[in-house]
């Protein structure tokens, strides 16, 4: 193999180097066309990957734009459970994400081997598991949900039927309270929505009394109690556009505060403050796709996701009953 080829390999790809003096954002739209690619993106990328991307959206609005696209090449711009689903989706088009280590906190949580062994001792159980998990995991589930549609979901299930959540323990928490519900909990959380600060954020409302404090349902029930609005990602972003409300106190990843700002450009945005003083409201997984990393993507259509036949085979069947519910509840 030579050095031109082990670089353009799934493993080389991120020694490729990119001219500097490039323009990526002409480059990479230039690329786009000429290969018939939809770019993918998740409301927490950088606001310059959201600015090149055909679609923003959360977790369910990018499940069925890969569902139903027309493009050849699916480039998502988020997390390597995200880019699987594409690929289960769409198993006959080409997937491809800017970083194979773009990876999730909360996917990682939920190993399947360990799951398979929990779903045991709970037999005749109906497994929910939130999207952000695993291909093999999906395997192991009866119906996929989002926070966009998790309640909805949790509803569709008879009440005679005993339920399983995994693999984030605060959205099942959240899900429980809000549908009466009783369910198994798997103990998985995301790293970004658990360090919230309820101290630092009651400080930030004294000094905006008026903001609404708005939260995703990843967060730990002591935040979401104080919280004006929960909901996901699109649910907040609707929320703030919606409401009267002038300033908001913003608890999630902070790049959605790019599409709330850019759609209320007269409203303030405040994103809630982490326990500590560093950056870990912003999502080191989704920040490991960069505007460079991205080119080189779509340039040498690398890396690509690839699934075991059996795995899209299995775990279709739950992203597809959970694409049917949402039909139905017009979300
Ligand atoms: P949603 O955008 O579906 O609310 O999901 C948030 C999230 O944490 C994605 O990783
Ligand atoms: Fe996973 Fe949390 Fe990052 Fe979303 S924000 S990708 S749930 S670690």
């Amino acid at each position: 193999m030579t050095q031109a080829e082990s670089q353009l390999s799934q493993k080389g790809y991120l020694d490729i180097p990119v001219d500097p003096s490039l323009d990526l954002f002409a480059e990479i739209t230039r690329l786009k066309n000429e290969k018939n690619a939809v770019l993918l993106a998740h409301y927490y990328q950088d606001s310059e990957i959201q600015d090149l991307a055909d679609y923003v959206g959360d977790s369910l609005g990018l499940s069925q734009e890969a569902a139903n696209t027309k493009a050849d090449i699916i480039i998502f711009a988020g997390v390597h459970f995200m880019a699987e689903t594409a690929k289960i989706l769409s198993p006959h088009k080409k997937v491809i994400l800017p970083d194979l280590k773009a990876g999730c906190s909360l996917a990682d949580s939920c190993p399947a081997p360990l799951f398979r062994k929990f779903k045991e001792k709970h037999p005749d159980h109906v497994v929910v598991s939130y999207i952000n998990c695993s291909a093999e995991l999906k395997t192991l589930t009866d119906i996929c949900c989002t926070s966009t549609n998790a309640v909805q979901i949790i509803e569709s299930i008879p009440l005679d039927k005993k339920i399983i959540f995994a693999p984030d323990k605060n959205l099942g928490a959240y899900l429980i309270k809000k549908t009466g519900r009783d369910m198994v909990l798997w103990d998985g959380a995301c790293m970004v929505h658990e360090i919230f600060s309820r101290e630092k954020i009651t400080k930030l409302k004294e000094r905006y009394p008026l903001a609404k404090i708005i939260a995703h349902p990843e967060c730990e029930s002591h935040i979401l109690d104080i919280a004006d609005y929960v909901g996901s990602t699109s649910g907040l972003l609707n929320y703030t556009s919606k409401s009267d409300a002038k300033e908001f106190i913003v608890v999630t990843e902070a790049g959605i505060l790019y599409q709330m700002q850019k759609a209320n450009p007269h409203k303030t945005f405040i994103a809630a403050p982490p326990l500590n003083n560093c950056a870990c409201n912003e999502c080191p997984h989704m920040k490991r796709n960069t505007l460079e990393k991205l080119y080189v993507c779509i340039k040498h259509e690398l890396p690509e996701i690839v699934l075991p036949d059996w795995v899209i085979k299995e775990g279709r069947a739950s992203i597809d009953r959970m694409l049917e519910i949402s039909a139905k509840a017009g979300l």
